[in-house]
């Protein structure tokens, strides 16, 4: 026997109940909305209910400079805004074939970041950059987003991917806003949003910033032993938070809650002796300043244990290989940052318990706020 595949059971069951269970002065369109915000919505909904905002974990929200709580931002996210941009977030009809989704690449079992050193996006094709992970970046240090620093909000970076022809491949904006406006469940998602069902760019990409906005990372090992408790972390992380913040020079750089400047260095990395040129410039497309040359964002060290293999290009396979890579200063390039240039700063040259102390120190930072899954049901 053929079964029937869900979208023709709705296909056909969808007159039927409208016609018996409806006063006949009702018009056909009046009577398909009334059944979906009925049956069907409230199956979406229990997949993806209103949630309060949450607080942040412990150990985040502590900038001198930042307020301590999502609901203290300015224009903070909203719970109405939150559930809509989750939806959307995981929501492959964002993409030209149906195919990908922005969890694809950022995936809430890595993250938001993934096992691949660089991104596969629409038809297979792969890009030459690693999807980063953007717990905490609320609290970004400075307003740079992408590798490069591109973007200047949470929200302008949303509307990338949906355009780029290796991500999410759709000609323009606009066509997405016509995808999801055809979409009828999800009018009433944006009316509960915005105040109105109206769908735009600027709607679309704020309410996944503020879903993204959300996804926080703390409470950590490393955050409990920070606040008191002796026994959070083993005596390895402690020897290897002191090389951290001490002998190493870590946070030059990997500094502040998020473990991070939110600025650009050059490590070196995708440098080729041979050719002297980088197989990405990194800043440099952005500012065309010589120094910025295959400078990138530093990131934040926050679940970095499930973010393997590391660096934008992906190229370096183990916590392990990163520390050895700072331990001889870098990768020589005319560009590299002085402060780990063994020219100017001092070489590391740890040893082999040092090392072993710092990734023990890296691995006790693995958090959580940030965990999720897909809503199992979608706007139709
Ligand atoms: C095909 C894989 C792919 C898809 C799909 C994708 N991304 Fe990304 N994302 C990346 C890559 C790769 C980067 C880094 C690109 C760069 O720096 O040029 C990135 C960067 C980001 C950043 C910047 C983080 C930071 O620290 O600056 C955010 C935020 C982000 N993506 C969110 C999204 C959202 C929201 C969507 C869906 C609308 C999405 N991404 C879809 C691969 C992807
Ligand atoms: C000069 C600034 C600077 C210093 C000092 C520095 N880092 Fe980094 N770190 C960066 C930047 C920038 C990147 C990304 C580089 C790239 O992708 O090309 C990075 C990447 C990393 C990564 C990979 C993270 C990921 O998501 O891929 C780890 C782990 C890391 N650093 C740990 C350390 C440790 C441990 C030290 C001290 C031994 C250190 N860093 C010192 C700037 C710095």
């Amino acid at each position: 026997m053929r079964r029937l595949s869900p979208s023709w059971i709705g296909f056909i069951a969808l007159p039927i109940i409208g016609c018996c269970a409806l006063p006949s002065v009702t018009s056909a369109e009046e009577t398909a909305t009334a059944v979906i915000e009925s049956d069907e919505a409230a199956n979406w909904e229990a997949s993806n209910p209103i949630v309060p905002i949450p607080d942040p974990p412990l150990g985040i929200g502590t900038d001198e400079n930042l307020p301590a709580k999502l609901t203290d931002f300015e224009d903070p996210p909203t719970p109405e805004r939150v559930r809509l941009g989750r939806w959307l977030f995981f929501d492959a009809r964002l993409s030209a074939d149906n195919s990908v989704s922005c969890a694809t690449c950022h995936r809430p079992e890595h993250a938001f970041s993934e096992p691949t050193p660089t991104s596969t996006g629409i038809g297979g094709q792969v890009g030459g950059r690693k999807a980063p992970t953007f717990t905490n970046l609320a609290w970004a240090t400075l307003p740079h987003f992408f590798w490069d620093g591109r973007a200047a909000s949470l929200e302008e970076q949303a509307g990338g991917p949906m355009i780029n022809p290796i991500e999410m491949g759709n000609a323009d904006h606009q066509v997405v806003v016509d995808k999801l406006s055809k979409i009828r469940g999800y009018a009433k998602y944006f009316e509960e949003a915005f105040g109105t069902p109206d769908i735009t760019i600027e709607r679309i990409t704020k309410a996944i910033a503020d879903y993204e906005r959300t996804r926080m990372s703390g409470n950590s090992p490393w955050d409990r032993w920070r606040a008191g408790d002796q026994d959070a972390v083993s005596d390895d992380v402690k020897k290897g938070h002191r090389l951290f913040f001490g002998n190493a020079f870590c946070n030059n750089c990997h500094k502040g809650p998020n473990l991070t400047d939110g600025d650009f260095h050059n490590l070196g990395v995708g440098w080729d002796a041979e050719t002297e040129t980088f197989a990405d410039v990194g800043r440099y497309a952005v500012t065309e300043e010589e120094s910025d040359k295959g400078a990138f964002k530093t990131p934040s060290i926050r679940d970095v244990s499930k973010r393997a293999p590391y660096m934008h290009d992906g190229s370096v396979k183990t916590l392990r290989e990163v520390v050895e890579l700072y331990s001889k200063g870098g990768i020589p390039n005319p560009y590299l940052d002085r402060k780990i240039d063994r020219r100017f700063a001092e070489r590391l040259d740890l040893s082999e318990k040092q090392i072993l102390q710092l990734v023990a120190f890296m691995e006790s930072l693995d958090g959580e706020g940030y965990q999720d899954t897909a809503p199992t049901s979608f706007p139709q």
